[in-house]
């Protein structure tokens, strides 16, 4: 299975959002083959809109964060089990987390325990191999500072040579994100050492993603 997560950070409003809908639903994603599933993480406002209207079995909903503390007054926080039933995976240790709120590896074990906890696979990302990567994890996502939102993606060469020092276990799977695009998006996909991409600037068109989705066809 190749694995492309949407990352759509804090953008669209209600509208957008609709016209983003619209336009991928009438695309062709059974083109897409049997070993492709496509995550798609919206901000919060928009995670029901979403759920309800793309129903294909290949589509899941993921969401960027979770709190890394249990139900109780934390004003403004949604607990990851508030989200069990509702979404499939949750984005946790995005660099921009960790630098804008001050994520520490800590709290990241708690959202990913927590997370877990409510039957939701994290997708932890690091930006290298000082990042601790939870044994419990099954999804981990190398995202290096310099390639997000720069254009500059790394080299399918020099991700294998990171993914090499990182020690991951048979069943965790190995993610790339950092500029990728329809154009470059087939490197990472068609390599048998990296299990997905994690995209953000290029999935608000939503073009673009089903061509980067279409580019994991074997
Ligand atoms: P980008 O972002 O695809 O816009 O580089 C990736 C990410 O930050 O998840």
């Amino acid at each position: 299975m190749k694995y492309i997560v949407a990352n759509w950070k804090a953008h669209f409003n209600t509208t957008e959002m609709h016209n983003w809908l619209h336009t991928f639903s009438g695309l062709p994603l059974n083109k897409c083959g049997q070993n492709v599933e496509i995550i798609l993480c919206p901000p919060l406002p928009f995670l029901s809109l979403v759920s309800d209207a793309l129903y294909d079995p290949m589509i899941k909903v993921g969401v960027q964060n979770v709190s890394h503390f249990e139900q109780g007054t934390h004003t403004g926080e949604v607990t990851a089990d508030m989200l069990d039933g509702v979404v499939d995976y949750a984005i946790i240790g995005h660099s921009e987390r960790r630098l804008e709120y001050h994520e520490t590896n800590e709290m990241i074990e708690k959202k990913c325990e927590s997370a877990l906890n409510a039957h939701i696979q994290p997708i932890l990302c690091i930006r290298g191999k000082d990042d601790v990567i939870f044994e419990h994890v099954h999804f981990v996502a190398y995202e290096p500072i310099e390639a997000i939102g720069s254009g500059n993606n790394m080299s399918i060469e020099e991700v294998i040579a990171v993914k090499k020092t990182l020690n991951l276990s048979p069943d965790q799977n190995f993610i790339y994100g950092g500029s990728v695009k329809a154009e470059n998006a087939s490197e990472y996909l068609l390599s048998d050492e990296i299990d997905g991409v994690l995209v953000g600037g290029s999935t608000l068109d939503p073009h673009e993603l089903f061509a980067i989705a279409l580019s994991a066809r074997t």
